[in-house]
């Protein structure tokens, strides 16, 4: 008798939008080959708790409609410490190295895996893939991150649907800096990438876009907001990178101290000085939610298919990515060696943007 294929698949790092429909994805895709599939609960903590943290998942769990639901059904982690875990009785208890390895090792033979799906960003990917060879199971990536920065890939999932998210901010933003006659400064998440700030910006009409990847100076864009002035412009848009630096090469820090925050109170306090009606906005974790766009499903799905593509065809330690309007796959080692994907500052959506007279910080 042919034993059943099981698989798990979990999520880890920050949540986006689009990855309930790769939850959803992967197991269509595997119950379709007649596998079973587990959905392993706030990432790899679902294996390391005792008792596990798991659901098996079947096309029931879909009947409400989790897949078009930011978030993810399955729980993420993306600062906690995997030496503490819970325990039944609700207390928590110290766990080494080595318990959590052979925890993890325990827990995929008991629920029989042979293969985890990671959906999470390469960091999460390269641990987990560790805990995987010890266990002796295939892991399997899926890149999502907002920030759309993954090495090798032309687009992660959640990216479209926060750039629709920023969009729409700065539909609203707009209307109530025209009718107050002003700046609109519009801080936007991204860490040390400009994507969602430069494509939102562009989609959202924007008067500037300030990205890590691009020197600017404050002069360059008080000059911009002047000459939009003395042309008729009595608003703006300015929409700035959280992970920018102030032009004397200072970071701002959100309250945790962790993550990047704040850098719009710079830029509303120095052109309030210049004599602008200005207000910041920090649009936050808001853009990490909501239903995810079309191309976010379209992304999830077919990433989930080529991930159980993969699984089916014995391959190991294989990240999928979105190249030239298709779906391939990397190994990890090469994922890890190549750097993340900055903005490009010569590439084609920088040139839009100049194009159309959005000012993206000083050209050489
Ligand atoms: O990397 C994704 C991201 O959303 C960044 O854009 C942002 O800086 C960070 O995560 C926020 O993380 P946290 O969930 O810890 O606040």
């Amino acid at each position: 008798m042919t034993q059943v294929k099981r698989i798990g698949v979990l999520t880890s790092g920050g949540d986006c939008s689009g990855l309930n429909t790769a939850i959803r994805a992967v197991t269509f895709g595997a119950l379709t080959k007649g596998w079973e599939v587990f959905g392993i609960h706030n990432a790899t903590d679902g294996l390391f708790s005792r008792p596990m943290n798991y659901r098996r998942l079947t096309m029931a769990d879909f009947e409400f409609p989790y897949a078009t639901l930011g978030g993810t059904m399955l729980g993420t982690n993306n600062s906690g410490n995997p030496h503490v875990q819970m325990k039944a009785d609700g207390t928590t208890e110290e766990v080494t190295t080595e318990e959590l390895y052979q925890r993890f090792k325990d827990g995929v033979q008991e629920l029989g895996l042979s293969a985890l799906v990671v959906i999470g960003g390469d960091g999460s990917m390269a641990l987990v893939s560790k805990y995987c060879q010890h266990a002796g199971i295939s892991m399997i990536g899926i890149p999502k991150t907002i920030d759309n920065d993954a090495p090798c890939t032309q687009q992660a999932i959640g990216f479209a649907t926060a750039r629709s998210v920023v969009m729409d901010a700065l539909d609203k933003l707009d209307t109530t800096a025209a009718s107050h006659h002003r700046v609109m400064v519009v801080e936007v998440m991204g860490r040390g990438a400009g994507h969602l700030a430069l494509e939102a910006a562009i989609a959202g009409f924007a008067d500037a876009a300030l990205i890590p990847e691009i020197p600017y100076t404050y002069e360059g864009l008080l000059a911009h907001l002047k000459h939009g002035q003395a042309a008729g412009k009595k608003h703006a848009l300015v929409v700035v990178a959280e992970g920018l630096k102030t032009p004397d090469g200072k970071h701002h820090f959100a309250g945790n101290g962790r993550t990047y925050g704040g850098i719009s109170g710079y830029f509303e306090e120095r052109l309030r000085e210049d004599g602008f009606n200005v207000r910041a906005n920090i649009l936050g974790h808001v853009q990490r939610a909501g239903t995810p766009v079309a191309s976010d499903r379209l992304l999830a799905s077919a990433f989930a298919v080529r991930a159980i593509e993969l699984i089916a065809d014995g391959q190991n330690n294989r990240v999928v990515a979105w190249e030239n309007g298709k779906v391939t796959d990397f190994d990890l080692s090469y994922i890890l060696k190549v750097a993340n994907s900055p903005v490009d500052p010569n590439g084609a959506m920088v040139r839009v943007a100049r194009s159309l007279g959005i000012y993206v910080g000083n050209e050489k």
